[in-house]
This record gives structure tokens, sequence and C-alpha cells, in this order.
């Protein structure tokens, strides 16, 4: 076992680098990496996955594929993931031959939304109310007003859920009890509805020497569940919820002795008041705008963390917005369209980054569009025009 926090010495460019996981964060990822002189193997079972495509070598095989791991662990210096519901088995089999960030503990805590909302809790930073339900049995034998001490509610599944997925808006008990049916009565967290006020993410990076860095506070919108817009710096947040939601991220991330690159949600409360949602142990959705806006990207961040190398200035050199692409764009009605991407291109403000799927289905993220101008208001405007261009709902 490796049980180094860090890579003996920085792993130099030239070395492989292996990402689990072929989506569109790996791709990123291999889009970083490979343009600071580092080569990228990527294990994913997917014959046609983003990152597999860009890839200096694509292990084509299953995240728990022993042989597949052993390969990845042998080849590289170093690994990552871009999937938190990659089985934390495969992290802590890889770290018997390889450094291994963030570790497999820490992604284990972020897979569960019960040990995760306990852990945030227990680094001092409140969570929504929320009560565990177990089982089928546990639920049974929970008294209605337990239950209905956190109604109306989410229930969300605790493992394996993503993009609003696994999720059942309940006002009473009867609903729940029945939605938790309809779950096939796996665990799961039944949550409070909160009065959001907006919502925001700090994403940080943290080096195996304890040294952290934290990007500007982003806002974001999220529709049916799915992140739809950021803006960066979050227009709605004064001075000081900055700097509470940006500390909240930072003991976290100490108290998880991380490594790596990591995304802390947050609700801002109509009182005013913060309360982290959840964690993602990679680089994020809302953190894209750091490719065209920032001096160091979260993904060239990550590649940083991971070989031991300082990390990168965090600093936004120009104020920021972005749009997710989902699939959705590409239909009117039931008839396929083709997003008008001349008029995108045309537009001074815009930089479109497409991952390569091949299919556009309905809430498939299938790209995003960055915009940068002189000010937020520009950015914000350009981004409000683009929506309305290619048919994004947004609210
Ligand atoms: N307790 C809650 N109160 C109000 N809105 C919520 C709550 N939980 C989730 N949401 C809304 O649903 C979105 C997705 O929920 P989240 O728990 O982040 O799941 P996912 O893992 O799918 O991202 C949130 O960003 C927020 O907009
Ligand atoms: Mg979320």
């Amino acid at each position: 076992m490796n049980a180094h926090n860090t890579p003996v010495s920085p792993i130099l460019p030239g070395a492989w680098l292996g990402m689990v996981g072929g989506g569109q964060l790996g791709r990123m990822f291999c889009f970083a990496a490979q343009s600071m002189g580092y080569r990228v193997a990527v294990l994913d079972p997917d014959e046609t996955s983003p990152a597999g495509a860009v890839a200096d070598r694509h292990i084509r095989a299953a995240y728990d594929d022993r042989a597949a791991l052993t390969e990845l662990g042998r080849l590289c210096a170093a690994v990552s993931t871009e999937f938190e519901n990659v089985p934390s088995a495969s992290l802590e089999f890889l770290a018997s031959c390889t450094f291994v960030s963030p570790a497999a503990s820490c992604v284990a805590i972020a897979q569960d939304r019960v040990a995760e909302k306990r852990f945030i809790a227990e680094s001092g930073v409140p969570v929504a109310p929320h009560v565990v339900i177990e089982s089928t049995q546990a639920l049974a034998a929970l008294p209605d007003e337990k239950i209905a001490a956190v109604l109306p509610g989410i229930l969300k599944t605790a493992r394996l859920g993503y993009d609003g997925k696994g999720q059942i808006s309940v006002r009473n008990v009867a609903e729940v009890r029945n939605a938790h049916a309809s779950l096939s009565g796996v665990p799961c967290v039944l949550e409070k509805r909160m009065p959001l006020k907006y919502e925001v993410s700090v994403l940080i990076a943290r080096g195996g020497d304890g040294k952290s860095a934290v990007f500007p506070l982003a806002q974001n919108v999220h529709v049916n569940g799915i992140l739809a817009k950021t803006v960066v710096p979050a227009p709605a947040a004064p001075d000081a919820l900055v700097a509470q939601a940006q500390d909240a991220a930072l003991t976290i991330a100490a108290k998880l002795g991380y490594v790596g690159v990591l995304c802390v949600e947050f609700f801002v409360l109509e009182d005013g008041s913060l309360i982290a949602n959840e964690m993602a142990p990679r680089p994020h959705n809302s953190g894209h705008y750091t490719v065209d806006a920032c001096a160091t990207s979260q993904f060239e961040q990550q590649v940083r963390a991971m070989t031991g190398m300082p990390l990168g200035d965090t600093r936004q050199h120009s104020p920021a917005a972005m749009l997710n692409l989902l699939g959705d764009i590409w239909f009117d009605g039931d008839k396929a369209r083709s997003p008008a991407w001349t008029e995108v291109a045309a537009m001074p403000a815009a930089r479109l980054h497409l991952y390569g799927k091949e299919e556009a289905r309905r809430g498939r993220k299938m790209g995003h569009i960055n915009f940068t101008a002189a000010t937020l208001e520009e950015a914000r405007t350009a981004a409000r025009d683009c929506a309305r261009m290619l048919h994004i709902p947004l609210d």
C-alpha cells in the first residue's frame, strides 16, 4: 500500500497519468494533462467514450476488472477519477501499485449521501434536516411524526443519484412510504425541502502537502435537478457569504485529508443562511468556466494535485457565465434539429465546448458554452441571448 498522501517526488511531464471514467470530465482532464506534456490512459468500458476518444490509451474494461486495473496501475505514475460512482474498492486496489487521488476513503464518503451528510455536519457545516431510511423495515418502524418533521421533502437514494435522478418530491407520509417502495426500498435520505434563495458552489484543490487553492464562488441555476447555468463571481453573494462558503469547503477538505479537486454545493436560504448540499470528489460542471476564465483550469488543477506539482493560480481573469447544453436542444418536438452553431461562433463572448457524444438524448449533457467578457453583465447578457437562440429553458 502506498500510504503517502502525495507522490514521493513530483511526477514530471512525460509520465503516464490514469483516469478512471471516460466521460466529459475525463476528456477535459486529458486535454489539460496532454497540453502539459503528460500521457493519459483512460479506463472505461464504453467503446465510444468522450475521454477514450482523446486519450493516449483507452483500456476498454469494466471499472472493477482486476486485470485492467492492474494494467492501468502499472502503466501510470498516478491515477485519478472523474466519476464518483467508480467502486471505491477499485481505487483501493489501484492504490496498492500507484498513487491514487482522491483516496478511495474520500470517494466512498461522497458516494453515499448518508455518510456525506454525516461527515459534512461533523465538520461543523450545517446540512438540511433529514431522516435516514436504511430499508423497508426501517421505514415501517419509523413513527409518522419523525417523517412529518422533514416534510414537505425530497426522498433521495443514498447512492448512485446524479442530475436529480433517484429523487422523488414528497408532501405527506403516505407519499414517502409509496415513493420509498417505488425506489425498491433501497437506502435513502429523506430531506426537508428548503426555501432556496439561490445556489452556489465552491471548487477547491488540495495538494498532498496540505496546501489548498480556492476558486471564486460560483452561482448556479438548476432546472429539473440538472445544472443549467453558472455565473462567476456569484452576483447574489455578499463578501461574508463568499468567505463562509469557501471556509466551509476548505474545512471539509482538510478534515477529509483530501488530495485533488473537490466541489462543494451549497444552498443559500431565504434568511441568508448557508447550508451544504453535497460534494463531488472531482472537477465539477459548475467549474467548467475556469477553462476560459481563470489562470488555471479545474482540470489542470487536478493534474497538478495528483502529480504533486504546486497548485496553480486560481485568479479569475474574466467575468464568466456558463450554459449547459443538454440533448434536448437537438430536438424540436419529435423532430431532430442541429443547434445554431454558426450563430454561436459569431458571438465574441462565446466559447463552445462539445463532448463528442454521438447520440443526443434528452437530459444528456452534450457540451457547454462559456461566456467571458469585460464585465459580468456583458457575459450574462450574452448567455441569456444565446440561451434564447438555442432554445435552452432557464428557470
Ligand atoms: N432539500 C432541498 N431543498 C430544495 N431544493 C433541493 C433540495 N435538494 C435538492 N434540491 C434541488 O435539486 C438539485 C439537485 O439535488 P442534489 O441533491 O444536488 O442532487 P444531484 O446529486 O442529482 O445533483 C439541487 O441543486 C437543488 O436545486
Ligand atoms: Mg447536486
